[in-house]
């Protein structure tokens, strides 16, 4: 089954095999909740859940849960309930991008245009609130609805920023907290708290999750720049192309010359390549160890969630949340 696959690394296998019961239930469950009445919803769920995907949003959902109870249906339905809001968030994402590809796949706005993609993605972040309401549980709700009201923000904040050289670190900070690591964060208090965790250690998975989630986006943004597509599932050098100054580049520009400013000013103008080739683009990145600061911020990110999670007592869970922390920096898609 295409989920849960990190790559070839023993240690993913081996946190993946701990979840992998509750994963295939997740499956299940987001198969069972993503059926409507009109068939465009069905065809385009289908597409979806089986494109592939890391599920590395429920997998943080479980694992956070198993810490406190053995499997439990209140933990496999948050697993649902994250993995449709992510695919939300993508299908929207990539409409406002303009995406072409997705997963190693053309992507939904591509194959059903942007007005249904719209609507799908509205119909998935209403599905999984049912999904969500069904616990019964104001904590549940509570959650749910800041983080996705954050999330908009964010690709509100993005949108406004798009096409600008001057972003500063603070502000790509911001965007990287809202887009990406209030939803980790958001996944491994959804897990504990459905597992019965005391508030304390709900706070501090939060904690963790949340710097394991900016790591990850850190290094999302590093392949942009020095993955391949074929391993991606997406293209490279595309945030620039889209107008987003991510950090290795911002990086780069405090020590670049006029000269390779006004490279970076004509991709962003452009939108393409064709004038400033991509690989001009990754050469001013290396002169100027834009890459290699980047990574130092994202693996000061994942030992702080790694220190965190070595707080609570040690168990095969445990043990596969402070792994995690390894695999998300050391990944190549
Ligand atoms: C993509 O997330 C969006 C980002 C936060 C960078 P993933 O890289 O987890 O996407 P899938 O679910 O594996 O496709
Ligand atoms: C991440 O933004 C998507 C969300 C979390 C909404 P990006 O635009 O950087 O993600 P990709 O690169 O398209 O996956
Ligand atoms: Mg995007
Ligand atoms: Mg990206």
């Amino acid at each position: 089954m295409a989920f849960g696959n990190f790559g070839p690394s023993l240690t993913a296998l081996e946190i993946f095999d701990l979840v992998r019961k509750d994963l295939e239930q997740v499956e299940r469950e987001i198969g069972i909740e993503s059926v409507a009445s009109v068939e465009a919803i069905n065809y385009i769920s289908q597409y979806l859940q089986s494109g592939g995907g890391k599920r590395l949003r429920p997998i943080l959902v479980l694992l956070c849960g198993r810490l406190f109870q053995d499997s439990h249906a209140s933990v496999i339905r948050m697993g649902a309930v994250v993995e449709m809001i992510h695919t939300a968030t993508l299908v929207h994402d990539d409409v406002i991008d303009m995406a072409k590809t997705r997963r190693g796949r053309p992507s939904i706005n591509v194959v059903w245009g942007n007005h249904t993609s719209v609507l799908a993605g509205d119909w998935l972040y209403m599905q999984a609130f049912q999904l969500a309401l069904r616990e019964r549980n104001f904590a549940v709700l509570d959650l749910l609805i800041n983080l996705t009201q954050r999330m908009v923000e964010g690709e509100l904040l993005q949108l406004d920023r798009i096409g600008k050289i001057g972003v500063s670190e603070t502000d790509y900070m911001e965007l990287v907290d809202r887009k990406t690591a209030s939803l980790f964060a958001a996944c491994a208090r959804l897990g504990a708290v459905t597992a019965g965790a005391p508030d304390d250690a709900e706070t501090r998975l939060g904690e963790y999750a949340w710097n394991l989630g900016i790591a990850f986006q850190l290094i999302d943004d590093i392949l942009d720049f020095t993955s391949r597509e074929k391993i991606l599932g997406k293209p490279v050098g595309n945030d620039l192309r889209e107008g987003k100054v991510t950090l290795p580049l911002i990086y780069a520009l405090e020590t670049a010359e006029l000269e390779e400013r006004r490279l970076v000013e004509t991709v962003l103008a452009d939108g393409n390549y064709d004038q400033v080739p991509f690989g001009k683009i990754l050469h001013i990145l290396h002169r100027h160890g834009g890459i290699e600061r980047a990574r130092e911020r994202a693996h000061l990110f994942s030992s702080t969630a790694r220190a965190i999670i070595s707080e609570f007592p040690p168990s095969p869970y445990q043990g596969a949340l402070a792994a995690v922390t390894d695999l998300v920096t050391d990944r190549d898609r």
